[in-house]
């Protein structure tokens, strides 16, 4: 298989998707059983974060030492020398030369492009701006088929921030490639779906539809979910007009929904009351942002496990 540099959700075709659920479940079952694998021992990690991340950030770090491998990292620009002024790519090369694979969150849309470029060992974006969030979708439809079985014939609702959710972007980029599938994205009208997303989708046969209000949903099977993106909101007032305006609560979950997904941090999208729903899954597929990134990075340094 030949992925050597993730940067858009639009390289996981359906084979290249199967191959590295298939390896997930078997990561998986290393962790269950042993915890731990040799497999990636001779190999180092360089982690690049330059903006804030939790899941993604640790469930890298996990992924990496549950598979032997070492780690050297960047964690924000104030210790390093981007605050000289240093280059993007110049630093890309040089932290290169000290690992074997990269992984990098950068803040602007393209820069993952930029330093996969300027990178001389494979390369994994983990969120470029509002661009794109490509392992995330690895986790999110990881999730829908552990659980649903299925990612075809399914309504999909997508909420509240479309605009400038990268992982909504990068989720649907990798369903619309599914049979018999519908998008209904739910924002105020600021936060609209972009139009090259809509228009990706609606060519690959997807039904979309955009609605402003929660009530307006059509019989979704999964809800997905992410945050108003406060920090890419180039006026705060709007982020103070619809933060508490777009809040699932449980009474409106329609019944036809099988699956609550959110790629986390949860801020005020998803009522706490939630949680204690069995179709609230967005624990469940943080969890599994270690197997399916174990997968990924073997795939990527070319280790196979039996
Ligand atoms: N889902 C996700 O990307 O979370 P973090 O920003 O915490 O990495």
């Amino acid at each position: 298989m030949p992925l050597e540099r993730l940067i858009s959700a639009r390289q996981l075709t359906i084979p290249v998707l199967h191959e590295i659920f298939q390896t997930a479940r078997k990561m998986r079952t290393i962790c269950q059983e042993k915890g731990r694998t040799n497999l990636l021992a001779d190999k180092m990690i360089g982690l690049v974060f330059l903006e804030p991340s939790s899941r993604t950030l640790l469930s890298f770090q996990s992924a990496a030492q549950r598979l032997g491998a070492g780690i050297v990292f960047i964690q924000g620009v104030g210790s390093t020398s981007f605050e000289k002024g240093e280059s993007l790519s110049d630093a890309i090369k040089v932290v290169s030369g000290y690992c074997d694979l990269i992984v990098a969150r950068l803040p602007k849309s393209g820069d993952a492009q930029i330093a996969s470029d300027a990178s001389c060992v494979p390369f994994i974006n983990a969120g470029d701006g509002g661009n794109e969030h490509p392992t995330q979708s690895l986790v999110d439809t990881f999730t829908i088929i552990e659980e649903l079985g299925t990612l075809s014939n399914l309504q999909y609702a997508f909420g509240f921030d479309p605009l400038q959710s990268r992982s909504i972007h990068s989720l649907c980029l990798v369903l619309s490639q599914f049979e018999n599938i519908g998008f209904d994205f739910i924002s105020p009208p600021e936060l609209m779906a972009p139009r090259w997303l809509v228009e990706q989708c609606t060519e690959r046969s997807v039904r979309v539809s955009q609605s402003t209000s929660l009530a307006e949903l059509k019989n979704p099977d999964v809800i997905y979910l992410n945050r108003l993106q406060e920090e890419r909101f180039p006026d705060r007032s709007l982020f103070e007009k619809y933060r508490y305006e777009y809040r699932l609560t449980p009474e409106e979950i329609p019944a036809s929904c099988r699956l609550i997904l959110d790629p986390l941090p949860r801020v005020d999208e998803i009522a706490l009351s939630v949680d204690e729903l069995p179709i609230a899954g967005y624990f469940r597929q943080a969890q599994n942002g270690v197997y399916l990134r174990m997968a990924l990075l073997a795939m990527l340094l070319g280790r196979d496990i039996a």
